[in-house]
């Protein structure tokens, strides 16, 4: 079952502005930018930790630093507009890039990119993608993440449909779905409702 974010009032707040017909990309990258934050910080939740000795001003105490290779997918194109507040928030981390794109008839998903640095099994891949809808480019990324040896995945994303969610989980029992906001549905042309209309348009203003 996905983890739905909603009850954040700062989700709530970004999302609106994201929704709004009448947000020009500016002001959408900053909502994109201020909901991807909230996100992580829940994303970041497990990531495993080892304590160490530090030295404040005043005396030794103990510290703590992550341990967890974090890797992270945007998908091409609009996975980009969450990919900086993901390194913000997670130190340390490397970036594979996957592009995927769907055919505006059929809805699916091809592959026109993709340059993934050395995986390791216990690295912990996040994968961005801030509209998740019939599931096929996530569900898409992950096989080739799997194929390429990633073990411990999630998906990210700021907006999902119901439908998707069950394509992907039926693809993927093991990779958990971490979404600001789970939507009602789909529409006929395969775009979530009431959703925000085509996210790589709006963030880069094409
Ligand atoms: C959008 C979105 C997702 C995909 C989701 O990308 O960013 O990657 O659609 O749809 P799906 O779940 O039905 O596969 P799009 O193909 O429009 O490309 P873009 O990011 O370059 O705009
Ligand atoms: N991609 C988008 O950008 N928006 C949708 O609603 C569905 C797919």
């Amino acid at each position: 079952m996905a983890k739905d974010l909603s009850q954040h009032p700062l989700v709530q707040h970004h999302l609106t502005v994201l929704r709004d017909c009448r947000t020009e990309s500016a002001k959408f990258r900053r909502s994109c930018r201020g909901i991807t934050e909230v996100i992580l910080v829940e994303a970041a939740r497990d990531l495993q930790l080892e304590t160490f000795e530090v030295e404040t001003p005043l005396e030794k105490t103990v510290g703590a630093r992550l341990v967890s290779a974090v890797m992270f997918v945007p998908i091409l194109r609009a996975g980009l507009g969450m990919l900086e507040p993901a390194m913000d928030i997670i130190p340390g981390s490397s970036v594979g890039y996957i592009g995927l794109e769907r055919d505006e008839a059929t809805a699916e998903a091809s592959c026109y990119y993709s340059k993934m640095p050395a995986l390791e099994e216990h690295t912990q891949v996040l994968v961005l993608d801030p509209m998740l809808a019939t599931g096929g480019s996530a569900a898409q990324c992950v096989d080739q993440l799997k194929a390429q040896g990633a073990r411990n995945i999630s998906m990210i994303c700021i907006i999902a449909a119901p439908e998707g969610i069950a394509t992907f989980e039926e693809a993927h029992p093991d990779v958990p779905v971490l979404a600001g906001k789970v939507d009602r549905q789909l529409n006929e042309q395969k775009y979530i409702l009431p959703g925000l209309g085509d996210f790589g348009d709006r963030l880069f203003n094409t």
